[in-house]
């Protein structure tokens, strides 16, 4: 069964390891993480975007697909099923189509805006036993044509919308979403430090996992980030792996050409990603 995010989340925080939200696209993409959580005793959000969402049929086509595998898998580890970077609109259609997380990315509303919006969600949320992340200080990416230094939140902002009573919060420090430019100037430690001591047991969430060096990965987490999201990571090493296979000319060899066989070497490569980084998170054996 689903769970919200918000057990697994406050239990990283105390015990000092953070919790992957992997973004999900299809069903390799799906199985590989739940299947990898389970191996690893680890718990995992799964990540959805609007974009995802609508790839894969919509949410309720998601939340079938999910519920199917937790069961028909037998997944026992804790799973939450998370909208990333919703809408108003997008948050309320996951409610209602058996999401157990969403997240509300009002960033690029004026504060007061983010902060009225946030609250009437806190309301629903939480009636429905349900978690649900904010956003403070938008988070770049070359999507967006931003190349440089991703935006730092003002971490008063962020004390406004955690003191709201959200589960947990995203604030820019820095990062960025897919590869980082070779002209990256790091996660602002001083930002993150800022909020955190405002924040207090506030469980908070790096976005823009991707590319991220180890070491700031480890301090990131010892100043209070308890759940880093990563997509890009294993778009990439799905590509580089199917790539592979192709370039091998294996699809032309026997029945290399059946799907089970062409996605096989990219669903593989998705899994070592996701243990790399639930190794590196220290999520592993934590899913109790
Ligand atoms: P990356 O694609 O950079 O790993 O970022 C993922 C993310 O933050 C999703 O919200």
């Amino acid at each position: 069964m689903l769970v919200s995010a918000e057990e697994m989340l406050k239990k990283a925080k105390a015990g000092k390891y953070a919790v992957g939200q992997f973004n999900i696209n299809n069903l390799e993409w799906t199985k590989a993480i739940l299947l990898t959580a389970q191996e690893l005793n680890s718990p995992v959000i799964l990540g959805v975007s609007e974009g995802a969402g609508k790839y894969m049929a919509g949410y309720k086509t998601v939340v079938g697909m999910v519920n199917g595998m937790l069961e028909e898998l037998n997944i026992t580890v804790p799973v939450a099923l998370h909208l990333d970077h919703g809408s108003y609109d997008g948050c309320m259609k996951c409610i209602e189509a058996g999401f157990s997380s969403v997240m509300f990315d009002g960033s690029h509303y004026p504060i007061e805006e983010n902060i009225a919006k946030t609250t009437e969600l806190i309301n629903i949320t939480r009636e429905k036993g349900m978690s649900l992340e904010a956003e403070v200080g938008s988070i770049g990416g070359e999507e967006d044509g931003v190349v440089g230094k991703g935006e730092c939140a003002d971490p008063n902002e962020c004390k406004s919308i955690a003191d709201l009573g959200v589960t947990m919060l995203a604030a820019g420090i820095g990062n960025i979403h897919g590869k980082y430019p070779a002209n990256w100037e790091g996660l602002s430690f001083e930002t993150l430090d800022a909020i955190q001591q405002l924040t207090g047991e506030m469980p908070l969430v790096l976005h823009g996992g991707t590319g991220i060096p180890e070491d700031m990965i480890k301090k990131a987490i010892s100043l209070g980030v308890a759940k880093i999201n990563v997509n890009t990571e294993c778009q990439l090493a799905f590509a580089a792996a199917t790539r592979g296979y192709v370039e091998a000319g294996k699809d032309l060899e026997g029945k290399g050409f059946d799907p089970r066989k062409l996605l096989a070497p990219g669903f593989e490569a998705i899994k070592a990603t996701v243990k790399e980084k639930m190794e590196l998170f220290g999520s592993v054996g934590k899913a109790c």
